[in-house]
């Protein structure tokens, strides 16, 4: 038990897939997972543990934000010795060229937020994918003739601003997209030495306000979860 999730030791598989919504874990786990458990619902963030093609693997939810993401990566690499974290969540665009459904393989994470540096003390404001599941994505991507796109992406604290401008970082960073807790996931994993990768569907155009409907949501994210369960059945062979 650690202080934000319930599970016991062992009851969580090496490799982890991080949705930021809690139900969406359960849909993952009740559509694509076989001898699924519920391992810990603290907070009604739940987290089940089940195995994909005969791959063990647990998909737990993140909640919003670098703050929430940052305690339950943390305490799954540091105390249920967890090798592996795959954010799966949903992006905003910042360029029509980006469409909505597009999948996008995180490469850098971009942010203002000062996770890394109070945390870690990491001066940086991008922070890599780490360790090896962005190649193994990338290839299974190739394998299942998947296309994605990679690149990097803004890791936002703010989803409603006064000014509609782009943000200095992204024209830095070239960032194709936006979402909020990919910075402090491979923050944590670069301390640790441990794995993390993100993938992210578009869920909306910013510039042109295109929006998938509800319904749209939930079977165009199938193609992203199950590039990302693959992946991570490719990764279990690997830790
Ligand atoms: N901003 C931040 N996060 C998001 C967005 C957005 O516009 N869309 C989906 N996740």
């Amino acid at each position: 038990m650690s202080i934000h999730i319930s599970a016991e030791p062992g009851e969580i598989a090496p490799v982890v897939l991080m949705p930021g919504d809690p139900l969406r874990a359960k849909y993952i786990a009740d559509k694509m997972l076989e001898e699924v458990v519920l391992v810990s619902s603290t907070r009604n963030a739940f987290f089940f543990s089940g195995l994909y093609k005969g791959a063990p693997v647990t998909v737990g939810a993140s909640g919003m934000g670098c703050p929430s993401i940052g305690i339950y990566s943390y305490e799954l690499y540091t105390q249920y010795n967890v090798e592996c974290i795959m954010r799966i969540g949903t992006c905003g665009s910042y360029m029509p060229s980006v469409k909505l459904y597009d999948v996008i393989n995180v490469d850098k994470a971009c942010s203002e937020s000062t996770y890394a540096k109070y945390a870690f003390d990491f001066e940086k404001n991008s922070i890599s994918h780490q360790g090896k599941a962005y190649d193994i994505i990338n290839e299974t991507a190739l394998l299942q003739h998947v296309d994605i796109r990679k690149g990097n992406i803004h890791s936002s604290d703010i989803f409603y601003r006064a000014t509609s401008g782009m943000p200095e970082i992204v024209i830095e960073h070239n960032c194709m997209a936006v979402e909020m807790e990919a910075f402090a996931l491979f923050a944590n994993a670069q301390y640790l030495h441990k794995t993390a990768a993100c993938l992210l569907t578009v869920s909306d155009v910013i510039p042109t306000h295109e929006k998938m409907s509800i319904d749209q949501r939930e079977r165009s994210l199938d193609k992203m979860i199950t590039l990302a369960l693959e992946s991570a059945m490719r990764m279990h062979a690997m830790v």
